[in-house]
C-alpha cells in the first residue's frame, strides 16, 4: 500500500514537471513564431476565402495553411501562395489571432495599415468590420481597437501613459466624409497633410478613444453612416473605401520617452470590374474612380516593389492618406478577400493576381520603424526597430521571404494556365 502511494506521489511529481515544461516550450514556440512573422517582412498578404453553399466552389485551401487554387476547369489550375490562407470555416477569432501581433506593433510605435481588398461580396467588410454585436462574430476593426485599449491599461502599469484618439472617414469619388460628423457629406474641403509623419485630414473628428465601450460605441456610429448603394452584384455593396484611423502617443515619465504609433484599418471599395456590376452612367463614374484609386493602390505597389525613386502616392487620395503605412517605415497587411463560387473566377484570379503582385512588394531596406523619441540621450530620430530598448515586438530585420517561399506570383506562373 505504502509502495503504490509513493510510487503515485512520484507520478503526481512528473506530470507537474512534464506540464510546467510544455508550458514553457510553448512559450518558446511562439516566440519562435513572432520572430518568423517578422523575417517574413513588413508587406505580407493573407487570403480569405468566404463560406458557400453553392455546389460550384472552385477555389480549394491547401492543409498547410498557405496555398490557395483557383480551378477554372480540370486543365486550368491556377496556385497561389499567401503568408497565410484562411479557408472557409476559418472564424474571426483565429483570423484575429494572426493579425493581434501587427495590432501590437502599432502600440510599439509603428505605422500600421490593414486593408481587405476583393469584389464586391466577398467577405471584406465581414473581416474587417463582422458583426459588432456580437461577440462571435465582429471583426478586426473593434477586436483591434478592444485590444488597443486593454493592451495600453496594461502597459500603464509599466509607467506607460497612452493616448488614443480616433477618426473614421470615407472616401468616395476622391471626396472625404466625416463618418464620426452625423448628416455631414462627402466633400472637397477635407486636405490631407502629413505632419511629422502622420496623416492629419483636416476638418475631421478626432475623438478620444478610452474605454472599449466608448471605442465600440464610435465604432458603431461610423457602421450606421457608411454609405451603401445597391448594385446587381450585392443588394448592399459598398461603393467606397472606409478608413479607421487610431492615433496613438505614448509617454513614459520616467524614462522621458515618446511613441507615436498609428493603426489605419482599410475596407475598400468592391475590386470588380465596371461590367460586371452593371453600372451605367453616375454609378459608372463613381465605378471608375473606385477602380482608379486601387489602380493607384497597385501601382504604388508596384512603384515600392521595383524599389522607384518616386512612389506614386499623390495619385489618390486613398495612397496619399496611407503614405506613411505604405512607405519604408511602416508595416502593411493586405487581405485578398475570395468569393469561390464558379461565376465569380474571373475576378477571384484578377484578386488572386493583384494580391501576388503585392506579396512580391519589399519595403524599405532598414524594415519597419519605430516612432520613438528615447529619453536616454534625447535621441530625436525615428528609432530602427532592430536597435536598443527592447520591447516585444523588437526584432532584428534580416531580408526579406525566405528563400524557399513560392511566390504567388511564380506559383502562378508555374502553374497550368
Ligand atoms: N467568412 C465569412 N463567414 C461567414 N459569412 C461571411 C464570410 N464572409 C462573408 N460573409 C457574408 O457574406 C456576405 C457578403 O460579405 P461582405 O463582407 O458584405 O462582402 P464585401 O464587403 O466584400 O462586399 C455578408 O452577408 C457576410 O456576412
Ligand atoms: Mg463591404
Amino acid at each position: 500500500m505504502e509502495s503504490f502511494r509513493k510510487t503515485a506521489e512520484e507520478r503526481l511529481a512528473r506530470i507537474e514537471q512534464l506540464e510546467s515544461e510544455a508550458l514553457e516550450a510553448d512559450a518558446i514556440r511562439r516566440k519562435l513564431h513572432n520572430q518568423i512573422q517578422e523575417l517574413r517582412g513588413n508587406v505580407r498578404v493573407f487570403c480569405r476565402v468566404r463560406p458557400t453553399t453553392s455546389e460550384t466552389a472552385i477555389v480549394d485551401c491547401a492543409p498547410d495553411g498557405t496555398s490557395v487554387e483557383l480551378k477554372r476547369s480540370d486543365a486550368d489550375v491556377a496556385g497561389f501562395e499567401f503568408d497565410r490562407v484562411f479557408g472557409p470555416s476559418s472564424t474571426q477569432c483565429e483570423v484575429f489571432d494572426e493579425v493581434s501581433q501587427l495590432v501590437q506593433s502599432a502600440l510599439d510605435g509603428y505605422k500600421v495599415c490593414l486593408f481587405s481588398y476583393g469584389q464586391t461580396g466577398s467577405g471584406k467588410t465581414h473581416t474587417m468590420l463582422g458583426d459588432q454585436h456580437n461577440e462571435e462574430t465582429r471583426g478586426i476593426i473593434p477586436r483591434a481597437v478592444a485590444k488597443v485599449v486593454e493592451a495600453s491599461e496594461a502597459n500603464a502599469k509599466k509607467g506607460w501613459k497612452y493616448r488614443m484618439c480616433a477618426s473614421y472617414v470615407e472616401i468616395y469619388n476622391e471626396q472625404v466624409r466625416d463618418l464620426l460628423k452625423a448628416g455631414s457629406g462627402h466633400s472637397d474641403k477635407h486636405s490631407i497633410a502629413h505632419v511629422d509623419g502622420v496623416t492629419e485630414v483636416s476638418g475631421v473628428n478626432k475623438e478620444p478613444v478610452e474605454s472599449v465601450e466608448a471605442a465600440a460605441g464610435l465604432v458603431r456610429r461610423a457602421a450606421a453612416a457608411r454609405a451603401v448603394e445597391a448594385t446587381q452584384m450585392n443588394a448592399v455593396s459598398s461603393r467606397s473605401h472606409t478608413i479607421f484611423m487610431l492615433y496613438i502617443t505614448g509617454e513614459h515619465e520616467a524614462s522621458g520617452s515618446r511613441l507615436t504609433g498609428c493603426l489605419n484599418l482599410v475596407d475598400l471599395a468592391g475590386s470588380e470590374r465596371v461590367g460586371r456590376s452593371g453600372a451605367e452612367g453616375a454609378r459608372l463614374k463613381e465605378a471608375c474612380a473606385i477602380n482608379k484609386s486601387l489602380s493607384c493602390l497597385g501601382d504604388v505597389f508596384q512603384a515600392l516593389s521595383n524599389g522607384q525613386k518616386h512612389i506614386p502616392y499623390r495619385n489618390s487620395k486613398l495612397t496619399y492618406l496611407l503614405q506613411p503605412c505604405l512607405g519604408g517605415d511602416g508595416k502593411t497587411l493586405m487581405f485578398v478577400n475570395i468569393n469561390p463560387e464558379a461565376p465569380s473566377a474571373e475576378e477571384s484570379m484578377c484578386s488572386l493576381k493583384f494580391a501576388a503582385q503585392v506579396n512580391a512588394v519589399e519595403l524599405g531596406r532598414g524594415g519597419a520603424k519605430r516612432n520613438i523619441v528615447s529619453g536616454i540621450g534625447k535621441k530625436e530620430d525615428k528609432e530602427d526597430s532592430s536597435s536598443g530598448d527592447k520591447k516585444p515586438d523588437d526584432k532584428k530585420k534580416v531580408g526579406k521571404r525566405p528563400a524557399t517561399a513560392r511566390t504567388a506570383a511564380g506559383a502562378a506562373k508555374k502553374s497550368k494556365r
